[in-house]
């Protein structure tokens, strides 16, 4: 079998890891990849979003199965292109992966389809916005309704600043095209939850549940950025709220997708706000793997998941329970580089030692081997430390304790990985 996963960084690898260790005699190609994706199969020097570049190379290497990573291709129609150039594809269609590109159309399939989610309006104009704005109680939320790239959500705490928002994206242009629409939206609390289903358009198999730490600093401090840590499983995540998640998030959005003609495959994400009362409501859904969140799911699992990737994208799935349990905790703790997320630093000598133990696995994210052979930061997310144990607690301890032991100048991170479950055992 000759798979290509599409995208470069630690997600990629860990969806490399996971095919390598499923099929290991799979010929696998990443494109563009990167140093650790390298290590495991060969780096095509193609962008993700390379619609055309991409199809023939697939062409050319007899790819018989592929893997998009990033939602940026799904938008642009790869998994199309390549589904009609004779490949399989784990992705859905362009049409279908709207559900991530526009926040305004996944509130108008929610809305149709009776999913919980905050009570929002989308607006291209100002005026209308701003009127909205304020009539609205605080605090409020102001998203870019395109693909931003994580920077899309403003949390408001007054109308004041959801009105600048409003004004910033509409009318200057902050976010450009992904801003020319926006959602405002009502705040709601609780806590975080990552559940990513696979699916066939009709069937639905929930994996393990993960939850990112999207904030930068310890104790859920500062800016906003792509995630610096994930662990699995929650126990949140009870079997009770998976089921209300399969049965009033997943399955009512699926078939809304379908009634539409643009029936939903691949990885569907949705990014849920449990509340207090154990209320799930969706605060986006995501066409894609979670990142970092996939990096500690896929590890945790037993062997065998991508096999199922496999036969989704063949169009011959029969979902299996066993290969989709935790069989293990796993945490993943970001490296970042000093200067992330505005403006991460590149270049640093990485030193990352051979022996951190058989439970830790390094996935790549932003790193390069220079032409000496060294390996460099090159990105803002740098490396993503997944270390395994019986439960998270313990998975946590190693994790940290193997961030130590890499080191490059500016290594920023968070000690704290899994904090709010380590809570909870500790209450237990
Ligand atoms: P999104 O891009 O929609 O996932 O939003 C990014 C982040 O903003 C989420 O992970 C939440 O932390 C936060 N957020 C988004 N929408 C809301 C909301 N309605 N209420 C509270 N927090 C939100
Ligand atoms: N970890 C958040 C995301 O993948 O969108």
């Amino acid at each position: 079998m000759r798979v290509l996963v599409v995208g470069g960084g630690g997600r990629e690898h860990a969806l490399c890891w996971a095919l390598k260790r499923d099929h290991p005699h799979a010929t696998l190609f990443a494109a563009p990849g990167n140093p650790g994706t390298a290590q495991l199969g060969t780096n095509l020097a193609i962008a993700a979003t390379a619609v055309a570049d991409l199809v023939t190379a697939a062409r050319q290497h007899s790819i018989d199965f592929a893997v998009i990573g990033p939602e940026a291709p799904l938008a642009a129609g790869l998994a199309d292109a390549l589904r009609a150039a004779g490949t399989a594809v784990l992705g859905p269609s362009a049409a279908a992966a709207r559900l991530e590109a526009s926040k305004a159309f996944a509130k108008e399939v929610m809305a149709r389809a009776g999913v919980p989610t905050a009570a929002s309006r989308s607006f291209t104009a100002l005026d209308p916005a701003l009127a909205y704005i304020r009539s609205h109680a605080e605090p409020l939320v102001v998203k870019a309704s395109g693909l931003a790239a994580g920077k899309g959500a403003v949390l408001c705490d007054t109308r004041a600043a959801a009105a600048a928002s409003a004004r910033a994206m509409l009318a200057e242009g902050s976010l450009g095209e992904a801003g020319r629409e926006i959602v405002i939206e009502q705040f709601l609390a609780g806590e975080e939850l990552s559940v990513l289903a696979l699916t066939d358009g009709e069937r639905v198999a929930i994996l393990p549940p993960a939850q990112d730490h999207k904030r930068l600093g310890e104790g859920d401090t500062g800016p906003n950025t792509g995630g610096m840590g994930a662990y699995c499983p929650v126990s949140l995540a009870t079997p009770a709220l998976l089921e209300r998640v399969r049965r009033e998030v997943l399955e009512p959005t699926l078939r809304e997708m379908a009634v539409r003609r643009t029936p939903y495959a691949g990885v569907l994400y949705a990014g849920l706000m449990i509340s207090a009362d154990g209320t799930p409501s969706v605060l986006e859904f995501n066409c894609r793997f979670g990142d970092p969140e996939t990096q500690a799911i896929l590890p945790g699992l037993a062997p065998g998941v991508s096999a199922q990737f496999l036969d989704i994208a063949r169009g011959a799935w029969r979902p299996s329970r066993e290969v989709l349990a935790a069989e293990r905790a796993a945490v993943t703790t970001v490296l970042a580089a000093r200067g992330y997320p505005d403006a991460p630093e590149r270049g640093a000598a990485i030193d990352l030692p051979e022996n951190l133990g058989s439970d830790v696995l390094v996935f790549h994210a932003g790193t390069v081997r220079d032409l000496g052979g060294t390996l460099r930061t090159a990105g803002g997310r740098v490396l993503d430390v997944t270390t395994l144990g019986p439960d998270v607690p313990s998975a946590a301890r190693r994790s940290a304790a193997a961030c130590e032991r890499i080191t490059f100048d500016g290594k920023t991170w968070r000690r704290d990985i899994a904090w709010r479950e380590i809570r909870r055992a500790g209450a237990a």
